[in-house]
């Protein structure tokens, strides 16, 4: 079990000797000891070929799957910088981007209008404005986001294309805080009214060509997609049948999961989710005589997260009622999801990471924050460590950094690249001056 926490790391994931002989951890030809000595800790570090490897993997199933045309939409929430929006951009995916921030971020990496996307499910004029300037697909979540949209949109065949996000009434089975598809969500439009939308669209000539939704994140059961996806099977035709309109594209959305603790492993197959959906759509779709519509599925964590690894340096070892503690140089401003979701995490030490004596007794591993909520992982077990040794906890690449804090003036971490040997820092570290940025002084 202890063993296979290895296989959580990136796909080039490798334990290669240091200048004393003894193993060490290296991700993408990078020994990790020297990227924390050069960067510094907290480091968040990317294996661009397991990027590509899950970029591959989806398009690969979708087209051995999907007897139509396919694409993949990056979810861009779960990780942006220029390095990532360059790198999904020139694997040919399009990026959605929520709002006018990350529209920014998509824009000063120069990713094309066409492979721009836009969500969100309460734009604002400075959001909607952005995405009818530069998207090529801007979703709409409700109808007075429409009506917005009709007084804004300039001149048809400048306008992004418009998808309407559907509410499906089915959520997936995950976390409440990342269900998004259930009747009472506050996302998308339920059955009526998108039959409306696609009527106003009609009336006021906008270019509505598809129709998305996503139940929520980080679920593991394909077939949670199905009751959605007949639900959405069922609107297209009596869309077809109402108004005559058929989408050129169905999104299902993201949310297929990734194994973060040796207990969740194996690794979710893309393969068998994208094989789910294909197969489901193309039998639901089958009695009408119409184009397979192109299904553009849109993931994040199981894009990133398992590329991702968070290197991290034990301070303070200290004991209180029976527990070991390792009190490290991160934890809640860097990661929320422990405290939020209660997401589980597991970790291993960067040298001699397998081979320590057997495990007597489980760490807990927190960060320095003035929270007892700043709580990594719980309950692990851990050989001996000591303090100034580093720790390295996979499946970090998705909804960290993302949403990272300066809480107690946390510093938020660099980011580095790897790829073949060669590391390349996308975002420095945060200095105490960058705390000070926007205050008026
Ligand atoms: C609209 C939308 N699409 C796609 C995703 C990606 O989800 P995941 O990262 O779980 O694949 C999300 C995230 O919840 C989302 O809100």
């Amino acid at each position: 079990m202890y063993h296979d926490r290895l296989s959580l790391f990136p796909d080039t994931v490798a334990l290669r000797p240091d200048k004393s002989g003894r193993p060490s951890l290296h991700v993408g030809g990078c020994d990790l000891d020297r990227l924390a000595a050069e960067w510094g800790t907290p480091l968040y570090i990317y294996d661009l070929q397991t990027i590509d490897n899950s970029v591959e993997a989806y398009q690969d199933a979708l087209s051995r799957r999907y007897p139509g045309p396919a694409g993949i939409t990056y979810a861009g929430k779960a990780s942006l910088n220029l390095a990532m929006a360059r790198l999904m951009a020139a694997h040919g995916l399009l990026l959605d981007c929520t709002g006018v921030g990350e529209m920014h971020i998509a824009r000063a990496a120069g990713v094309p209008r066409a492979q721009l996307l836009m969500h969100g499910v309460n734009k604002s004029w400075a959001d909607l404005q952005a995405g009818l300037a530069y998207a090529g697909v801007l979703v709409v979540d409700n109808p007075p986001e429409l009506e917005r949209i009709a007084q804004l949109a300039p001149a048809r065949g400048s306008a992004p294309a418009l998808w309407l996000r559907v509410r499906p009434g089915y959520a997936v089975d995950t976390h409440h805080f990342r269900q998004t598809g259930q009747h009472d969500s506050k996302f998308g439009m339920d059955a009526d009214q998108c039959v409306d939308a696609i009527a106003f669209c009609q009336r006021y000539d906008l270019p509505v060509t598809g129709l998305h939704f996503h139940q929520g994140s980080h679920f593991h059961a394909a077939q949670q997609v199905l009751p959605a996806l007949d639900m959405v099977c069922d609107l297209m035709g009596r869309l077809q049948k109402q108004l005559n309109w058929w989408p050129q594209v169905l999104s299902p959305g993201g949310g297929w999961g990734a194994a973060y603790h040796e207990a969740d492993l194996p690794h979710p197959s893309i393969e068998q989710y994208v094989a789910t959906v294909a197969a489901a759509l193309t039998e639901k779709l089958s009695p009408y005589a119409l184009p397979l519509p192109r299904l553009q599925v849109e993931p994040g964590r199981s894009l990133v997260a398992r590329a991702g690894v968070a290197i991290y340096q034990v301070g303070t070892v200290k004991r209180a009622g029976g527990r070991r503690w390792l009190l490290l140089d991160g934890g809640m401003a860097d990661n929320i999801r422990p405290a939020l979701y209660q997401a589980r995490y597991s970790a291993l030490p960067v040298t001699d990471p397998l081979s320590r004596a057997p495990i007597s007794e489980n760490a807990w591993l927190a960060g320095p924050y003035c929270e007892s909520g700043d709580l990594l992982i719980e309950d692990l077990p851990l050989p001996d460590v000591k303090s100034g040794e580093l720790l390295a906890v996979p499946v970090c690449g998705a909804y960290q950094l993302m949403m990272a804090s300066n809480y107690n003036g946390a510093l938020r971490p660099a980011v580095v690249m790897l790829r073949a040997g060669v590391a390349q820092l996308a975002q420095r570290r945060e200095t105490v001056e960058d705390l000070l940025l926007r205050d008026i002084v």
